[in-house]
């Protein structure tokens, strides 16, 4: 029994944020985010929004490109950094919102590999039987947990939501998957945050050592690659599109130097998305396939790598 994607959604909220907005209140410039970043600019969600009303319009479109109703769904995770309250999870409270009377639901918090550990999770309750239709999502909105004072972190990061059905399958979709975690880095990208007797303590912000961030990131991203490649006996040739995380086009860049892989079999979206944590491989992954750039067997190799620092991959035809 096999897993594969059958739908994808996505949504991003109306307002966008341009790299000259950060110009009027930061020591900063358009021209320095685009050249470490490639990050042009970002959305960022309504006070009134929350990462469960972000990822109910992009699972209501993957639900309806691949023609299913809620209650055809059996199981919900949702990958996400910032949920809407400590509990319940996130993803009980898109189970309401989408009008599913029952199912399991949870949330998964690997930051930015967070979707693919829900991909990989999600795969082995349908390969186990458990589930026939899950709905995986990312959604995030980063701009609550952002220092707007810090110019280091602050420009790097957007708000939006991705979602997939990953549904049984008598055909493979998934055919690798690896996921990693090494607590020992938990200082270099972390927000030091927590509540106690109804108050925020400690710095419930973005903290990030940017350079030891890059630096782990392109070996977890090539190591992790290789790994799952090997796994699905398949070849860097094979992989007709890669969707890393979309942190920033430097890391990916590098990574596809290393792998070997074409520039032009790089997903790209971080110009105009920003870097949106769980949520950036589904988004990413829709917009090009609504685009109609993916095609059905196309080979994809999807990784991820975030705060922990956690890491992973998943191989899969689409
Ligand atoms: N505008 C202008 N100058 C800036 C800005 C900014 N927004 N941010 C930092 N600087 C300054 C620094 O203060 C420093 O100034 P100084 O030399 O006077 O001290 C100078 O630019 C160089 O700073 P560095 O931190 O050394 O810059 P670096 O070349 O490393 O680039 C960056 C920083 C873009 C964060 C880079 O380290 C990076 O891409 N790291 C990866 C981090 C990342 O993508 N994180 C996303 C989250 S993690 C994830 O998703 C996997």
């Amino acid at each position: 029994m096999f897993s594969r994607i059958i739908a994808t959604g996505s949504y991003l909220p109306k307002k966008i944020v341009k790299n000259h907005d950060f110009e009027k209140f930061l020591d900063t410039s358009d021209s320095w985010i685009v050249e470490r970043s490639g990050i042009k600019s970002r959305r960022v969600a309504g006070d009134d929004q929350f990462v469960s009303d972000l990822g109910l319009e992009a699972s209501k479109k993957a639900l309806a490109q691949g023609c299913l109703s809620p209650n055809d769904i059996d199981l919900i995770i949702v990958a996400t950094t910032t949920p809407d309250m400590i509990f319940p999870s996130t993803a009980c409270i898109l189970q309401k919102k989408l009008g599913v009377t029952e199912c399991p639901a949870f949330d998964i918090q690997a930051v930015c590999t967070g979707f693919v550990y829900a991909l990989s999770v999600a795969d082995l309750f349908i390969k186990s039987g458990q589930a026939k239709n899950a709905l995986v999502v990312g959604t995030e909105i980063y701009s609550r947990i952002l220092n707007y004072s810090d110019r280091g972190t602050c420009v790097l990061f957007g708000d939006g939501a991705g979602a997939v059905v990953l549904s049984k399958s008598e055909h493979p979709g998934i055919l690798s998957s690896s996921l990693h975690a090494q607590g020992d880095h938990m200082d270099k990208l972390c927000v030091p945050g927590w509540l106690s007797n109804g108050k925020a303590e400690g710095e419930p912000f973005v903290k990030m050592d940017g350079k030891g961030v890059f630096k782990f990131a392109v070996k977890a991203f090539e190591d992790v690659s290789r790994k799952v490649l090997k796994e699905a006996n398949k070849k860097v040739e094979d992989v007709s599109w890669f969707i890393p995380h979309q942190a920033n086009t430097r890391i990916m860049d590098a990574t596809a130097k290393k792998l070997g892989l074409k520039s032009e079999k790089v997903v790209s979206t971080v110009h105009h998305h920003g870097n949106t944590s769980a949520a950036s491989i589904p988004l990413a992954l829709d917009e090009y396939n609504r685009k109609g750039k993916i095609q059905t067997g196309d080979g994809l190799l999807l990784v991820g790598v975030g705060g922990g620092f956690t890491w992973g991959g998943v191989f899969l035809n689409f």
